[in-house]
């Protein structure tokens, strides 16, 4: 009966037509899945809050979208709820209780990029599930099973393949060959999906519903854990059922700081997001954004010069405040800020003080962002991950869903470029049960005890820059949501000394100004940079977009 009225209410009432930006009164989401987002509508519809959105957004996700959305990785939740009340959510993976500091390095000391991307070694324990049922838990209205429900009925019944998912698993299955698991999803015994064939993921839905049934259980033992468990004996990983079993996500205080009278909460650590954010905020706050203009050499020279600053500390000072101290307040601090931007010359870069090689990724479908805002004034941004597109590529064999590889993320060695060419020294060194820093920027700006604004996104290293420039777009530019996010965006990391772009990024000469000013490499990123899926709200209408950059989709009441 429920699930009818479920099926008629879907039908009758949300748009089913992707949409990249639209307006409502009541609500608002934005996915990179028209489909989830329209689940989201759905379930406010139907009296959910945004919590109990999230988590059928974040389940359905798993569903439709295979590359990002996931119930085999983690994530990160940052809420604002209706009564001023801010938290955030820490599922991100953990390393194995087996794994130990130098596990990628081979007889050499080399670092064995191969092992920590590409294998079940790669593989954290998943948190996304754990997290998903405790933000049902502690903030939800709704029922495991009514919240779970359009993600089984969507991974039982299949649905149709857009050109996009079509091209991803085509482009994935020829690194997909070793795992039969993964080959028998991704394509129709070998052959490639064609936009319009149904998808439909039986095992998936399966374990959907073990965990509908059974909570936590349905995934950390029985069934799903068994199978989790004999993949990685099979392929010489490390999760065991005592990694599942004690897998924990965590409850933390959010990242708060101002930004000419705006209030910015993000994820503080086992992310680097949210204080990376802040301290570049709180290096660009005394001076001129707004009047140079969107595009300057000057505006763009500032934000530059924060980039570097904010991504060499990261290196230093970041990783899982749990087992190494961070000093967050420090970091974050208006005071730090202005000693560390004590030394900006307006008129000339400063070269990346060190020397270490980084390499630049490749952009791509990893990682995604959703955003969440309903009636009575709850905001939930949340970004989760499989670290790479597809993660490791490895499907659990008749569990139906992908591994992550987001051991990548830690500090293979000292001194020594990680995941997205970042650098990272002691603080991000592995340890069994330690999380790998993340990049990741789940953001909430409220004004005067309102929420205005939800962003965030993936990129790997470029997502803090993304998250800046969307909140500077927002705040200095005054854009509406769809220009703040769509605007051209640049990137710099520290390591390399290097400025990559979008086309566009700059105002005409202002490249040019930039290079003269000794910025190096100033290059084309030649790839969109991040996929900001944000809400905006003015007190009266709920504005959300999907990034103009992909594929995604919007939907509203
Ligand atoms: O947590 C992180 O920072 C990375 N694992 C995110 C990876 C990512 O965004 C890949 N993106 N396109």
């Amino acid at each position: 009966m429920y699930r009818l009225l479920f099926v008629v209410i879907t039908l009758l009432s949300v748009n089913l037509s992707i949409a990249n930006t639209v307006t409502g009164t009541h609500g608002a989401v934005s996915t990179r899945s028209q489909i989830a987002s329209d689940v989201g509508i759905a379930i406010l519809e139907q009296g959910g809050n945004a919590a109990d959105a999230a988590v059928a957004v974040g389940f359905a996700l798993a569903v439709a979208y295979p590359s990002a959305g996931n119930i085999g990785g983690g994530g990160f939740f940052v809420l604002r709820m209706a009564d001023g009340e801010v938290i955030t959510l820490d599922a991100r993976e953990t390393a194995p209780l087996a794994a130990s500091r130098d596990m990628y390095l081979d007889a050499d000391g080399e670092v064995n990029r191969r092992l920590s991307m590409s294998t079940a070694l790669s593989t954290g324990v998943p948190g996304s599930v754990a997290g998903l049922l405790a933000l049902l838990e502690r903030y939800g209205t709704l029922s495991r099973e009514q919240v779970l429900e359009p993600a089984i009925r969507l991974a039982e019944t299949g649905f149709e393949l857009n050109e996009d998912l079509a091209r991803q698993f085509t482009q994935n299955l020829r690194r997909m060959g070793s795992f039969p698991a993964s080959i028998e999803i991704f394509s129709k015994n070998g052959t490639s999906y064609l936009a319009g064939d149904r998808w439909v993921q039986s095992d998936l839905a399966a374990t959907l519903q073990r965990i509908s049934d059974s909570g936590r259980d349905g995934f950390y033992a029985g069934r799903t854990a068994d199978l989790l468990v004999a993949e990685m004996e099979r392929n010489n990983g490390l999760i065991s059922h005592a990694d599942l079993i004690a897998y924990q996500p965590v409850w933390r205080e959010a990242i708060h700081g101002t930004y000419r009278g705006y209030d910015i909460w993000s994820m503080p650590p086992a992310s680097s997001g949210g204080v990376l954010l802040v301290q570049m905020l709180n290096m660009l706050e005394p001076h001129e954004i707004a009047e140079p203009g969107w595009g300057s050499q000057q505006a763009s020279h500032l934000m530059i010069e924060a980039q570097k600053r904010a991504y060499a500390d990261r290196a230093r000072h970041l990783g899982d405040a749990d087992f190494y101290p961070v000093p967050v307040a420090q970091l974050i601090g208006k005071g730090y800020a202005g000693q560390r931007f004590a030394d900006f010359d307006p008129s000339s870069a400063k070269p990346s003080a060190d020397i270490f090689a980084g390499s630049w990724p490749d952009e791509g479908t990893q990682t995604t962002h959703y955003s969440i805002m309903d009636s009575e004034g709850n905001a939930i941004s949340v970004t989760t991950t499989l670290n790479s597109g597809y993660g490791n590529k490895m499907v659990v064999t008749d569990a139906g869903f992908l591994l992550n590889n987001e051991m990548g993320d830690f500090t293979p060695k000292v001194n020594t470029a990680g995941g997205y060419g970042l650098m990272g020294e002691e603080a991000n060194l592995i340890a069994p049960g330690k999380r790998m820093l993340s990049s990741m920027t789940p953001t909430i700006v409220s004004e005067d005890g309102v929420n205005v604004l939800i962003t965030g996104s993936p990129g790997g290293a470029t997502i803090i820059n993304t998250v800046f420039h969307v909140v500077v777009n927002f705040i200095d530019h005054r854009m509406g949501i769809a220009d703040a996010v769509a605007s051209p965006r640049f990137h710099h990391q520290w390591q390399p000394d290097s400025v990559r772009f979008e086309d566009g990024a700059f105002n005409t000469g202002v490249q040019r100004q930039l290079e003269a000013m000794g910025h190096s490499q100033v290059r084309s990123a030649g790839f969109g940079l991040g996929d900001a899926n944000s809400i905006s709200y003015d007190g009266e209408t709920f504005t959300a977009t999907s990034d103009p950059r992909n594929a995604g989709g919007a939907s509203s009441y």
